[in-house]
């Protein structure tokens, strides 16, 4: 479990926070359709940095090859192969916990 400093009410529609995991590498939290979601920043692909690429309408860009994935099914768009790590999220005591 992994205590992030954010409540879900920081996260707006298709905004994004990004965290630095204990275990290494990074998280991203966004929100789509009105549901948060908590995915690991390493692209699936390549281990692209998807902290450094941009996360649009439900959508996570890579910056590495420009791949992008579907962050409600995770897939990714082109290669249905490749999927993103998504984590559980909890909300504990008003912030934003996630189930890693
Ligand atoms: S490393 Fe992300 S698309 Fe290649």
């Amino acid at each position: 479990m992994v205590q992030t400093e954010f409540n879900p009410e920081s996260i707006d529609e298709n905004g994004s926070v990004s965290l630095e995991l204990p275990s290494g590498g990074g998280a991203i939290i966004t929100r789509v359709n009105g549901d948060l979601i908590a995915f690991s920043a390493k692209c699936p692909h390549a281990a692209g940095d998807f902290r450094e690429g941009e996360i649009h309408r439900g959508r996570a860009y890579c910056p590495v090859h420009q791949w992008k994935f579907d962050l409600v099914t995770g897939r990714c768009m082109g290669d249905e192969n490749y999927r993103i790590k998504k984590y559980p999220i909890q909300i504990v005591n008003g912030f934003i916990v996630l189930d890693i």
